[in-house]
């Protein structure tokens, strides 16, 4: 049984099987395409929302101040590690299922099952918690236009509680009150029928808000560097190393998502070039444009004056600093042009997300470790459809009744593990296949991996002790379905069968 749980795929037969007609998605990616999904996926909720409270702190963690910049520096160093990595396997194994088809050829079909299962954090969780994010932004940007969305429909029951007088004014229905978050649902419903429709218009949708995206953070530092004073650099880590420390956990969830470029690896034209240019270009482009933000940002408000904002304010950090600018002529169009840039952006985190997330499915099912329906491809649309539906009510449901904080920190740690997992892989592979081919060498094997596991459990260090709990017994819910389904029918498992009877 040990030696079933354990057992490899070939990674020979991991890429044949994506290449049998009935499993053909369309091959039209290519690197510039990749990268923008990539930097689609990095930039959204983390710079636009999480970056006034990585700086000013809160009751739970240390502010890092003007030293953001810097956190933003340790938590890029530490994806750059785990981007080698993903480059690498990416080249190797071009498959849509990422993380989850590099641990079935390295460390056996139960870690790459737990991986899988792993990643539904990662994408479906993050998702939820981007959704809820864009509902925000969302109600804000509306608003601005004269359209108010009643409160007891754009929140979660939980966060409304916490407002005096919300539940209350909501209607009931037999007594109970009914509130739920409806524009995070509609998004998510949109964004799956495009998905449906094509990966080529998603494509080209996602570049068309990457670019949107870039423009307006291009606009927030441009205007905002005039209003920079050097002076409100000093002190430069009010709380030290701490405070840096705490900032990088936060920030960590604004880099998620260059790992998402693999799940479009059978859709690239020429993977073995086009995904590590990808994987590598997106994140470094994303990492640049975040130190000059975090610079502009902590430049424009003294840090004393951002603890003293209410952390209503400090969710939108980019409006917040133009508004302490006090621009006379423009101010008030560059605050509507920041909230628009911010849906867009969100937007488009979604849309890579919930293009990554059905792909993986669509990989699991694929090896029959998950019900054969969830690999159907579209027969129009060449797209997997039933798992592209699936993702969509699920995250879409889950975002309409839970709150952002919650699913940031599961989100964190469940990316945290995958990227060990990918690192431990490149490590296992390089010694059981050396001599396979590879177009993206990680250099300095072993020191790169080995710095990647150390990086990110020092990340996974700095979260919430609930979030280890959670994510624990998400994990034992995913070994139970194992057992009960995938563990049978495998289709590694039945051919061993088959051989040995
Ligand atoms: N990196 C993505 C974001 O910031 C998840 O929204």
């Amino acid at each position: 049984m040990l030696k079933q749980l354990f057992r490899t795929k070939s990674l020979d037969a991991l890429v044949h099987e994506g290449e049998e007609p009935e499993h053909q998605l369309k091959r039209v990616l290519g690197a510039f395409d990749v990268t923008m999904l990539g930097i689609g996926a990095i930039i959204g909720a983390g710079i636009f929302a999480t970056i006034g409270t990585a700086a000013a702190g809160d009751l739970s963690r240390p502010g890092a101040g003007p030293a953001l910049m810097f956190s933003f520096v340790l938590t890029a160093i530490a994806c750059g590690f785990a981007a080698l990595c993903y480059a690498e396997f990416s080249s190797m194994v071009p498959i849509s299922g990422s993380a989850y088809t590099y641990s079935y050829g390295t460390l056996g079909e139960l870690v790459a099952w737990i991986i899988g299962w792993d990643l539904i954090i990662e994408y479906a969780v993050g998702n939820v918690a981007v959704a809820i994010s864009w509902a925000n932004y969302f109600k804000t940007l509306v608003a601005g236009f004269g359209v108010n969305i009643p409160d007891w429909m754009s929140i979660d029951y939980r966060t409304a509680s916490k407002i005096p007088g919300l539940l209350e004014h909501a209607p009931h229905a037999f007594g109970v009150p009914i509130v739920f978050n409806l524009p995070a649902f509609s998004i998510v419903a949109l964004i799956t029928v495009v998905l449906v429709i094509g990966i080529r218009e998603s494509s080209r949708l996602t570049t068309v808000m990457v670019i949107i995206k870039l423009a307006v953070l291009g606009l927030f530092v441009w205007v905002g560097f005039h209003y920079v004073k050097p002076a409100n650099w000093t002190p430069f880590a009010p709380n030290g190393w701490a405070g840096i420390q705490a900032g990088a956990a936060v920030v960590f969830f604004a880099y998620i998502g260059f790992d998402a470029v693999s799940t479009v690896a059978e859709e690239v034209k020429n993977p073995k070039r086009d995904l590590p240019i990808g994987i590598i270009g997106s994140l470094i482009i994303s990492t640049i444009i975040y130190i000059l933000v975090a610079a502009v940002f902590t430049g424009i408000i003294p840090f004393k004056a951002l603890v003293q904002t209410l952390a209503t304010s400090q969710a939108e950090p980019l409006t917040l600093a133009i508004k302490y600018a006090n621009i006379e002529k423009w101010g008030s169009f560059l605050i509507g042009v920041i909230a628009f840039g911010s849906v867009i952006a969100h937007t488009a985190v979604l849309l890579v997300f919930q293009l990554g997330q059905p792909r993986i499915f669509f990989s699991m099912a694929r090896d029959g470790l998950l019900p054969k329906s969830f690999a159907k491809v579209h027969p129009k649309f060449k797209t997997p459809y039933v798992t592209t539906i699936l993702t969509g009510l699920a995250v879409g449901i889950t975002a309409m009744f839970t709150t952002i904080d919650e699913m940031v920190d599961l989100t964190n740690i469940g990316t945290l593990f995958a990227f060990i997992l990918v690192c431990i892989g490149i490590l296992i592979l390089r010694k059981k296949e050396p001599d396979r081919p590879r177009a993206f060498k990680t250099p300095w094997v072993p020191v790169i991996p080995v710095l990647g596991i150390i990086a990110c459990l020092y990340l996974i260090l700095g979260l919430p002790w609930i979030t280890y709990i959670r994510f624990i017994i998400w994990l034992l819910v995913g070994l139970v379905v194992y057992f009960a389904y995938g563990y049978k029918k495998s289709k590694l498992h039945k051919e061993n069968e088959r051989m040995n009877a």
